[in-house]
């Protein structure tokens, strides 16, 4: 560990002497912990970190009209225009893939979900569904059921490791959850936990900021950290080991993420492509979601401040909006794809600023929690590397089957535990009506079909399919099919046993 002399020459020569300013004040242990904590932090580009992001503060956001072209017709797949018999094709590559263990998932869980308002990580939420499993269950379930789904098909004995990338915040609380449920039933060597850098939050005049009188606030690097922690952790060795040639990955907060999605991974295979994105259609020009583009001929993600709302309202023959295709954080990379970026491209990734309020100690020592932001974090975002791509495709998904993501409070009117709880229970009872089945409410009355696709409107009833049961609807027909089902309904594997048997 370098000495307290070390240190402070290098926060001198950062021009952040202040964060000792508290040293005196210290006892044995906090020192220790402290000297610890600055020895981690990279003092030889801490200078250049808080001036770099004081300087993107100051600049004026990005605005006005970007010239952003739509990804070729030809490099578009989607659920909602591709012929079936294509779509077939690439769901059975995707199983293919998965049978012969190339395919993992890879899960971006470091976020402090901030705006949910828990002290704990946004996978361990429980939205409330009947059988009140957590998002992080959810997610394990539905790993196992496409190795099952696979291993049917192929006669393998798969297995889709799950990369769960965590930040200081989320690894501890992560793991000791796994442990207590037992990896929900997946093999524990195949869920491997590892943890993203985290960077010091700086004031407007390119301070570091002091959480505590020994303690830096520092915060998780933006999901688009995973390159770099690709390379500290090596989960790409790992995934050279295990023969892992592709990956999907996806955000914590999306309640209808379809797990390593064969007809996602089989459609960018087909087109050879190194790097893809799920899109949806979005809800209207000014809906504040990024958009997968190009801007001369190089693909990326725009932000939706940065589109002129004439270019966003801009509709082609067919009505369909001509820059509609928003991101929902849902990629395809392949492993190749990765190495080069970790080798080539991550220290070109530049970071986006994002202003908060960041509780810190006043020059006095006391502990200011602040009403409006003072701070920058620095993040990078996963889809920063889309313009490496050499082949970039894109997918188009429908939202109400894919796309429902838990970011905010039941207080806030979207994105809510409600809205993802809805979306979910609504989906079940359609897929329970497609398979042939009446839902009846608990007098035994028959319940109007599934038709409301907005996840603010309440479930036509509590019908939930687990996982284990059936991954997106398939496989019903043969236990469901003429059935009435009275509600609230969970349907479980003993539930669907029971179902099959009568
Ligand atoms: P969000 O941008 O929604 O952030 O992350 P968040 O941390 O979950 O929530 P707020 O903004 O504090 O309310 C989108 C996804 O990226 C992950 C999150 O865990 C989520 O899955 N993420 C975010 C990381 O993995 N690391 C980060 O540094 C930031």
């Amino acid at each position: 560990m370098s000495s307290l002399e070390a240190v402070t020459r290098g926060l001198e020569l950062a021009g952040q002497r202040h964060v000792l300013q508290f040293w005196p004040e210290l006892d044995e242990e906090e020192r220790a912990r402290f000297l610890q904590d600055l020895d981690l932090l990279d003092l030889d580009g801490l200078r250049a970190h808080c001036e770099r992001a004081a300087a993107a503060a100051a600049a004026p956001p990005a605005g006005g009209d970007r010239s952003i072209e739509p990804v070729p017709p030809e490099l578009i797949g989607s659920v909602r225009t591709s012929d079936p018999e294509s779509l077939s094709a690439w769901r059975e590559e995707g199983l293919m893939q998965i049978s012969q263990n190339r395919v993992g998932v890879l899960l971006l869980a470091g976020g402090q979900g901030t705006r949910l308002g828990v002290q704990y990580p946004k996978g361990m939420y429980n939205v409330g569904l009947p059988s009140n499993k957590t998002l992080y269950q959810i997610q394990a379930e539905r790993i196992h059921k496409i190795q099952e789904l696979a291993d049917v098909k192929h006669g393998s004995r798969c297995s889709v490791p799950w990369y769960i990338m965590t930040s200081e915040f989320t690894l501890a609380p992560t793991q000791k959850f796994f442990e207590e449920n037992s990896y929900f039933g997946l093999e524990p060597s195949n869920v491997i936990l590892f943890e993203q850098r985290m960077i010091p939050a700086v004031t407007f005049d390119g301070k570091v900021i002091l959480q505590g009188k020994g303690k830096i606030a520092m915060a998780p690097d933006g999901n688009g950290g995973l390159y770099q922690a690709l390379v500290d952790n090596k989960v790409l060795e790992d995934m050279r080991r295990r023969g892992v040639e592709y990956l999907h990955v996806y955000c914590v907060d999306n309640i209808l993420v379809k797990m390593a999605d064969p007809v996602f991974i089989g459609f960018c295979v087909s087109k050879g492509a190194d790097c893809g994105a799920k899109v949806v259609e979005k809800a209207f020009p000014t809906e504040p979601v990024g958009v997968v583009c190009r801007v001369q001929g190089v693909s990326q993600v725009v932000e939706y401040s940065e589109i002129h709302p004439d270019t966003a309202g801009l509709r082609g023959p067919g009505g369909d909006l001509v820059h509609g295709a928003g991101n929902i954080c849902i990629h395809f990379f392949t492993r190749a794809f990765l190495q080069e970026v970790a080798e080539k491209f991550e220290s070109q990734l530049k970071p986006h600023v994002a202003i908060k309020k960041v509780p810190f100690v006043d020059s006095e020592g006391n502990q200011v929690k602040p009403t409006k932001p003072n701070g920058i974090k620095m993040e990078k975002f996963v889809f920063d590397v889309f313009p490496f791509s050499r082949n970039f495709v894109a997918f188009e998904v429908l939202r109400e089957e894919e796309f429902s993501p838990l970011k905010n409070a039941d207080s806030a009117a979207t994105d809510n535990p409600t809205t993802a709880r809805n979306s979910l229970l609504t989906q079940h009872c359609r897929w329970a009506a497609a398979a042939g089945a009446t839902l009846l409410d608990q007098h035994g009355k028959p319940l109007p079909p599934a038709a409301s696709v907005s996840p603010a409107d309440a479930p036509p009833a509590q019908c939930e399919i687990s996982p284990l049961v059936s991954y997106f609807g398939e496989g019903l027909d043969l236990m469901l099919k003429g059935k009435n089902l009275r509600t609230p309904l969970i349907l479980d594997l003993i539930k669907a046993q029971d179902l099959q048997a009568q």
